[in-house]
């Protein structure tokens, strides 16, 4: 049976009484036989120990929007590595567009935080993904290898163990404009096929993600396709109930 992953990345939304309410029906309902998946949740940094007090299920594990590229010190503002594991972070985002466009994160410092995380044995969400002049001009594969040439190069043969890839292409973020579910499923055996070349366990094992206005109404297509193994979820999410159908797509 497959097995997916599921991230809830709420960006810049919730309180501490929405958490309250999301976590009321979450915990049990997110079990009903769905053990088999990973469920991550993702809110903003000042929220993490407040989600971490309200999961009370084993699937269901904690995640981090960001990660400063510095361990300590003098970095007003900043959240650490270190800090974000003490609490009890799992699953920590890197390379969102939203970070690479609105806060200028190039692939350098993308690169930084991604080892910075896998060294403390948290597991990195690499987000890759073309922009809709790249889709236009035919670019998109071209863009994805070189983000992920960037990782590999630096990194090495072995950067992609323990690691999730997300897919999302950046027209399709925010947009509820999703991307064509064969399109994806040909990116992503694009992306397997990559990582196959370099470290065929990895390739096998690696949990490939598309991300960009999913919905409960669009999810079942793309869980449908073979190399397609979670969804990263963004405002779809925010909603426990809409998170929870997408989830039970995949019984
Ligand atoms: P969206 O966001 O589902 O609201 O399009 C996805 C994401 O940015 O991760």
């Amino acid at each position: 049976m497959k097995k997916y992953l599921f991230v809830a990345n709420w960006k810049l939304n919730g309180s501490i009484e929405f958490i309250s309410n999301y976590f009321k029906f979450f915990n049990t309902s997110s079990e009903i036989g769905l053990e088999k998946n990973i469920i991550v949740i993702a809110p903003p940094a000042i929220y993490l120990n407040e989600v971490y007090k309200n999961i009370h299920s084993m699937n269901i594990f904690l995640g981090a929007q960001n990660v400063d590229k510095n361990l300590t010190g003098a970095f007003t503002g900043e959240t650490s590595i270190l800090m974000l594991k003490d609490i009890g972070v799992k699953y920590v985002i890197v390379g969102h567009s939203e970070r690479r466009l609105l806060h200028n994160e190039n692939n350098d410092l993308i690169i930084k935080k991604f080892d910075l995380i896998k060294s403390l044995n948290l597991i990195p969400i690499l987000c890759v993904g073309e922009t809709e002049k790249e889709k236009k001009h035919g670019q998109t594969k071209i863009v994805i290898e070189e983000q992920l040439n960037c990782v590999l190069t630096a990194l090495g043969t072995s950067a992609f163990r323990n690691t999730v890839i997300a897919y999302e292409p950046v027209w399709a973020i925010g947009t509820g404009l999703s991307a064509d579910p064969k399109y994806v499923q040909c990116i992503h055996k694009f992306i397997r096929n990559y990582i196959e070349k370099y470290d065929p366990i990895s390739a096998k094992n690696i949990f490939i993600q598309y991300g960009g206005s999913i919905n409960s109404v669009n999810a079942e297509e793309f869980i449908k396709q073979p190399d397609i193994n979670g969804l990263l979820i963004g405002s779809a999410s925010l909603d426990y109930q809409e998170f929870l159908k997408i989830i039970e797509l995949s019984k």
